[in-house]
């Protein structure tokens, strides 16, 4: 009877039920035996600490449309690992031995960046572990598309949609902090299917200048108002400048409470206008899954489960040009993946009036 493991790690999404549903649904269908499922609790805290539930098929039904994630989730920073005097536990062995213990055949592991270095931990240790791209960050290297990120995006349009109707009505500068961690995905995704005419992203570092004048030529062309959207993870120009450890620092001294209203101040002193903020925060990874995310997770919960049924394992599911396939997790863990700033998005983004701040 094949033996499976299922986790849930680092922040959560929309699409993690409908990924753990298809993984579930496939192998009762394909392994034409019964399958012993097991659920980690909270993420790699339930693997180290032996804390999971046995499940049945029928607890995976229903959940296609459940945002969140059945088994609970947290963060466990691969640098934690190597940290037993927290609690006297080292946590490696400790999973390895949960893992043995329940005599899985199969741990899947649903997480984005950091989680899948621990995956590939766990596959040094000779775990037979499948990882799946989850993120609304869309950050996962080795991957065109992660699951949670279409969802992220249809929210943060949604915000971005809500304001332009009390902008125009009080002729406001907006500023609007997108998700994103340290990349610029669901920004640049979100500023085009929302209209937005400023985007800074991380990727590209902004001068204050540039979004001023940008601001103002759109008010002398006779708009009322202007969008601006900044990633929670946008940097400018003069920040790029400095070095890791002078830019954690001055980091560490902000006084307002993110880089949106940073913004918001300086914009508001250089023109002269009238400026707010918005943040739509965790709804960005809340609520249903979109109808792509349910696709894409089931598509990856499939995958990957007729590579445990084919005896494969170390990959992770990924989707390349539009085909789903499996890539080595060592290929791909500790890795982030960039918007690329000649990318055809952002190039069209340009052409359609939506400047980034850099010209
Ligand atoms: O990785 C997903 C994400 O939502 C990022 O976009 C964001 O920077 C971070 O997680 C927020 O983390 P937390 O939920 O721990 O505040």
């Amino acid at each position: 009877m094949p033996r499976i493991g299922l986790l849930t790690s680092g922040g959560d999404c929309q699409a993690l039920n409908a990924t753990m549903r298809g993984i579930v649904k496939t192998m009762i269908n394909n392994a034409h035996e019964p399958v012993e499922i097991y659920g980690f609790k909270d993420g790699y805290q339930g693997l180290i600490y032996g804390r999971y539930d046995l499940m049945k098929p029928s607890d995976f039904s229903g959940i296609l449309t459940r945002g969140g994630t059945i088994l609970g989730t947290s963060r466990t920073p691969f640098k934690r690992l190597n940290t037993p005097e927290e609690d006297g536990v080292e946590k490696v062995p400790a999973m390895v031995k949960t893992y043995q213990k329940l005599r899985l055949d199969c741990l899947f592991m649903l997480g984005g960046n950091g989680s899948t270095k621990t995956a590939n931990r766990l596959r040094k240790e000779d775990l037979n572990v499948i990882a799946l791209p989850k993120t609304i960050d869309n950050d996962t290297f080795g991957t065109d598309l992660t699951f949670g990120f279409t969802s992220a995006v249809e929210v943060a349009t949604r915000c971005i949609d809500d304001i332009h109707t009390t902008a125009s009505s009080h002729g406001r500068v907006f500023v609007i902090e997108i998700m994103g961690h340290k990349v610029g995905w669901i920004p640049l995704y979100s500023a085009v299917a929302g209209g937005a005419d400023v985007c800074l992203i991380p990727e590209i570092p902004y001068d204050i200048a540039n979004v001023q004048a940008a601001i103002e030529r759109r008010m002398e062309a006779g708009s009322r108002f202007t969008i601006v959207v900044v990633a929670e993870g946008a940097i400018s120009k003069q920040d790029a400048a400095l070095s890791k450890k002078e830019y954690k620092a001055k980091l560490a001294e902000r006084t307002s409470p993110s880089i949106a209203y940073d913004l918001a101040h300086q914009i508001e002193q250089a023109t002269g206008r009238e400026t707010r903020v918005a943040i739509p925060g965790h709804t960005q990874r809340g609520g249903a899954p979109d109808a792509q995310d349910r696709i894409f997770a089931s598509q990856c919960g499939v995958e990957a489960a007729l590579g445990a049924l084919e005896g494969e394992y170390g990959f992770m599911v990924a989707q390349r040009n539009g085909s789903m396939c499996r890539v080595p997790i060592e290929e791909v863990a500790g890795k982030l993946k960039y918007v690329d700033p000649q990318s055809d998005l952002v190039r069209e983004a340009r052409a359609l009036g939506i400047s980034f701040g850099d010209e």
